[in-house]
């Protein structure tokens, strides 16, 4: 996926591609093979991909509540599309996975040791060079995360950050599961 571009120059050619939308720029700027969501929410994000993407993309989103509801009617019949009721830190959701992923976007719990126990796990599922998204860089103490990325890597629009992946180098960080519970999410806190 534009693999002799830096990051840096993918988001400024991201952001200048025709679309409505930045989820519209970005996939099909990007047209990726696997399009993996962790964290489907309300589904805002996965609308706003969905109705952009390239017909020979896939599109997987996950989440551990089931809370799809009727937005992605849509797209019901549509193969592009999957819909996973799973926790994506439990070994048995990424396992249904196979290693195509060249897109990955990281929007669930924003918290540092969520987010590099995610990606240690998902890493397996991921080819050489995909791409990473992490949503909400200023929340808790997700900087920790950032800073812990070893690849190429661009902070840019809605305090998310970009980063390419690279096998030759696997990512191995750990942080501790806070005791404060003001660093879990309001999903978390709410006793989920
Ligand atoms: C911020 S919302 C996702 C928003 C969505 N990506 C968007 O941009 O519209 C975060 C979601 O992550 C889910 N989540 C948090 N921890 C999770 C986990 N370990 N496994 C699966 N889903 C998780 C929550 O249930 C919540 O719906």
């Amino acid at each position: 996926m534009h693999q002799s571009k830096t990051v840096a120059q993918i988001i400024a050619d991201m952001e200048a591609a025709p679309g409505e939308t930045m989820w519209a720029k970005r996939v099909r700027y990007l047209n990726p093979h696997h399009f993996v969501e962790l964290g489907t929410g309300d589904g805002a994000s996965g609308i706003a991909i969905m109705a952009a993407l390239p017909e020979g993309s896939r599109f997987t989103t996950i989440d551990c509540r089931n809370i799809f509801g009727k937005v992605f009617a849509p797209w019901a019949d549509d193969r592009r599309l999957r819909i996973v009721a799973g926790d994506t830190i439990d070994h048995s959701t990424p396992r249904q996975f196979d290693a195509d992923i060249d897109l990955l976007y990281i929007d669930t719990h924003h918290v540092a040791w969520h987010a590099a126990t995610e990606l240690r796990m998902w890493q397996a599922k991921m080819v050489d060079g995909a791409l990473v998204i992490v949503d909400d860089l200023h929340q808790n103490d997700m900087k920790l995360f950032w800073e812990s990325i070893p690849y190429d890597k661009q902070r840019c629009m809605m305090n998310q950050g970009i980063f390419r992946y690279d096998a030759g180098k696997p990512y191995t960080e750990h942080f501790a599961r806070p005791e404060n519970p003001q660093l879990y999410s309001a999903w978390y806190s709410k006793g989920n």
